[in-house]
């Protein structure tokens, strides 16, 4: 027996991909149903071999469904997410709506699968930001071992965690620089994406640092551990697919970069690629369409007492996004909605 399950934003980025990664894990599904809004009623997605026409997310009744795993943006969320809790529907949700609210688990499966048992609450889960979630998979079990005490992460962000209208912006400037009359201007992004990084991601904060900085301070914080300290520089980069992220960790005990590589080899969801030789280490093209997270570059960092350094790679849609939403689903089907 299976689950009867909704994707809500299944036209979008991380909708199609949710749809692919259902299928991929066959988690097991006795109907599936993909919605979005009215505009894209009757668009189709494929699902494995089979294609679903998109229904209208406005009208949908969600009595009767087990999971709708959200994709939509904050506000279509607090709209729809509440009507189909309110409807026994569990809501996984990847827009930052529900992240900090004490009363919705925030859930990255590899670290805090525990916390999962919160949902009953609001009938809600939240899922993180695309960088933290790749980001604590890295931490956790770092953590276990010799305590982090603080984390500086400069990131370096594909344009698809802005969206469809990112990847658009992208593709368009880029051939707009090469055939005369097709310019395109900045319009989802602040400056000119093609050929540039810029350092800015949502909105700025009083402290003059963006709220995509402090998302991955504040769900950090959440997911492992209060007490650990992290500062951030985000930036988005002309690069379709795959966030990457220079990560320095300063650690309470001490913690050799051979033992790091080897609890790292060893943990759930992680894949290690460092070989000290040209090419021996991940960028975001090899990683797009996989499940792990890419560890590579391990070393020390001997301008502290208990320091080291990392670069992270994952594919922003996937941990970042539709795969950890559906190995939530998996969680909370095995821990909390068994069925047959
Ligand atoms: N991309 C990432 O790496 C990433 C990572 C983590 C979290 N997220 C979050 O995931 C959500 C979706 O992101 P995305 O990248 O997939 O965006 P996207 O490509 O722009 O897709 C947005 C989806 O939401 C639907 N939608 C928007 N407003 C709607 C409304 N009022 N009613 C019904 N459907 C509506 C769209 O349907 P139509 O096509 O019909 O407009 C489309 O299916 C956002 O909250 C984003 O912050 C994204």
């Amino acid at each position: 027996m299976g689950y009867r399950v909704a994707v809500v934003g299944a036209t979008g980025n991380v909708g199609r991909e949710m749809l692919n990664i259902l299928a991929e894990r066959q988690f097991p599904t006795d109907e599936i149903v993909a919605l979005a809004s009215r505009k894209s009623l009757g668009t189709e997605v494929s699902f494995g071999d089979t294609t679903l026409k998109t229904k209208d997310l406005d009208t949908f009744d969600f009595s009767g469904w087990d999971i709708a795993l959200f994709a939509i943006g904050s506000d279509a969320t607090k709209i729809y997410a509440p009507r189909a809790a309110k409807a026994g529907c569990v809501v996984i949700d990847n827009s930052s709506l529900y992240r900090y609210d004490p009363a919705v688990p925030l859930i990255v499966p590899e670290v805090n699968a525990d916390a999962i048992e919160g949902y009953s609450r609001k009938n809600i889960i939240a899922n993180p930001n695309c960088s933290t979630a790749q980001m604590v998979v890295a931490l956790k079990p770092l953590h276990d071992r010799a305590r982090i005490k603080r984390v500086v992460v400069s990131t370096y962000q594909s344009v698809s965690g802005a969206g469809k209208d990112g990847m658009d912006e992208l593709w368009d400037q880029t051939k707009g620089m090469y055939v005369p009359g097709q310019e395109k201007e900045p319009s989802k992004f602040t400056k000119q994406i093609a050929f540039n990084v810029i350092p800015h991601i949502d909105t700025f904060l009083e402290d003059g640092s963006t709220k995509e900085e402090w998302k991955m301070v504040a769900e950090t914080k959440k997911i492992i551990d209060t007490s650990i300290l992290v500062t951030a520089t985000c930036v988005r980069v002309p690069v379709f697919v795959g966030h990457s992220e220079a990560i320095n960790i300063e650690f309470e005990d001490f913690l050799d970069e051979d033992e790091a590589r080897d609890i790292l080899r060893e943990a759930p969801g992680v894949m290690v690629v460092d070989k000290r030789e040209d090419g021996g280490y991940i960028t975001p093209v090899e990683c797009v369409g996989d499940f792990a997270t890419f560890i590579s570059r391990i070393r020390q960092d001997s301008t502290i007492d208990n320091g080291l350094n990392l670069w992270c790679v994952s594919d922003n849609l996937r941990k970042g996004a539709a795969l950890n939403a559906v190995q939530i689903a998996e969680v909370l089907g095995q821990r909390c909605l068994k069925k047959g």
